[in-house]
């Protein structure tokens, strides 16, 4: 790292620690204290993730003045908006701050939850790319999971930071988030570094089932890894799902209650069509006829025959003619 980096980590640690003493000491983090204690996290594991609270656009600026930091390193650093006459306010305010570290553990950028609702912000607000902060590489709690996987040999990647931090709080502490965007190569990348067998753990919502299935797109290239898909129930998110039913339902649905990338497939083509309705039926075989096409092992294109021909009550030498003749997509 070069000199300037190491310096715009060192703010960032230090703005992290400004933020977490404001959340756990002072007067003006209470309301944001019992936001995180109303969501189930108690004061350990706020400590663990370092959980922070920005109460104003005033409060780095004199922060880092005070400790003669360098105004363009500060400029540099993503913690503040410049406006027009060039004087920094913080970027972040009014919010419950997440710390993102890179690899070896160090805070390199923030994400910050609203605490009251407001129309025209974002619910999470993320720091913007520096020198320090690639969104197309980090991973929330990759350092934490690293070291996990170990254990385990499995990675689990969710949608958001509270699911991540649920899940750790009920003894799953290999999980992962992006910055609520689809996965890039390079994380594709990190991940695979890591782990043979990664575990998708999105929302049970529409919008989580939709990035399930893209996400398995974005694997669909490579063999290494072996993916799990969980189903989360009633539409429910982890960290929601662990609220309402405890931590030992959950570690049964995370372990248990997998499928196989083809399986959720076979599932999420479901969706939107009345299977009752034959025209609806012959549509959804042939889709599923598609993506076994894609499928290389003659085992596993033999299993999910099977199940589509019991399903519809199908000859299932039929459909292997059916699907002999379909030249499988690029995926
Ligand atoms: P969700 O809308 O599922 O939020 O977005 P959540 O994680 O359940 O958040 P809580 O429980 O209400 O606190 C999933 C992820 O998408 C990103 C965040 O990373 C979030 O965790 N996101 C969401 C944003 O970056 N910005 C947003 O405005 C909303
Ligand atoms: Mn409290
Ligand atoms: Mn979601
Ligand atoms: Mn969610
Ligand atoms: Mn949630």
């Amino acid at each position: 790292e070069s000199t300037a980096n190491q310096q715009l980590i060192e703010l960032h640690e230090q703005a992290a620690k400004l933020y977490h003493h404001i959340l756990v000491n002072t007067e003006m983090g209470e309301q944001a204290l019992d936001y995180l204690h109303d969501r189930g996290l108690d004061d350990e594991i706020i400590s663990t993730y370092n959980l922070g609270f920005a109460p104003d656009k005033r409060l780095l600026l004199p922060f880092f003045q005070e400790r003669k930091s360098d105004f363009q390193l500060l400029r540099q650093s993503g913690l503040f908006i410049e406006n027009q006459e060039g004087q920094l306010r913080d970027r972040f305010a009014g919010r419950v701050m997440f710390p993102i570290r890179n690899q070896s553990g160090k805070t390199i950028a923030f994400s910050g939850r609203m605490l009251v609702k407001a129309d025209n912000s974002p619910k999470y607000l993320n720091s913007p790319e520096t020198t320090i902060f690639n969104k197309r590489k980090v991973l929330f709690n990759f350092d934490i999971a690293r070291g996990a996987s170990r254990q385990t040999g499995s990675v689990t990647l969710f949608e958001g930071f509270m699911d991540v931090i649920a899940a750790y709080r009920a003894g799953i502490k290999n999980g992962i988030a992006s910055m609520g965007t689809s996965l890039t190569s390079e994380q594709i990348y990190a991940i695979e570094r890591i782990t043979q067998k990664l575990v998708i753990c999105y929302d049970g919502d529409d919008p989580g089932q939709e990035a399930t299935n893209r996400a398995i797109s974005l694997f669909s290239n490579q063999q290494r890894l072996t993916l799990n898909i969980v189903q989360i129930p009633e539409k429910l998110d982890p960290d929601e799902f662990l609220k309402k039913y405890g931590a030992e339902k959950f570690q049964e649905l995370v372990t248990s209650a997998i499928e196989t990338p083809i399986s959720f497939k076979m599932r999420f083509l479901k969706r939107n069509r009345n299977l009752e309705n034959e025209s609806d039926q012959l549509e959804y075989i042939n889709d599923v006829l598609q993506v076994l096409a894609t499928v290389s092992s003659p085992v596993e294109q033999d299993l999910y025959l099977n199940q589509l021909a019991n399903n519809f009550g199908l000859d299932k030498s039929t459909l292997k003619r059916q699907l002999a003749s379909i030249v499988p997509a690029k995926a």
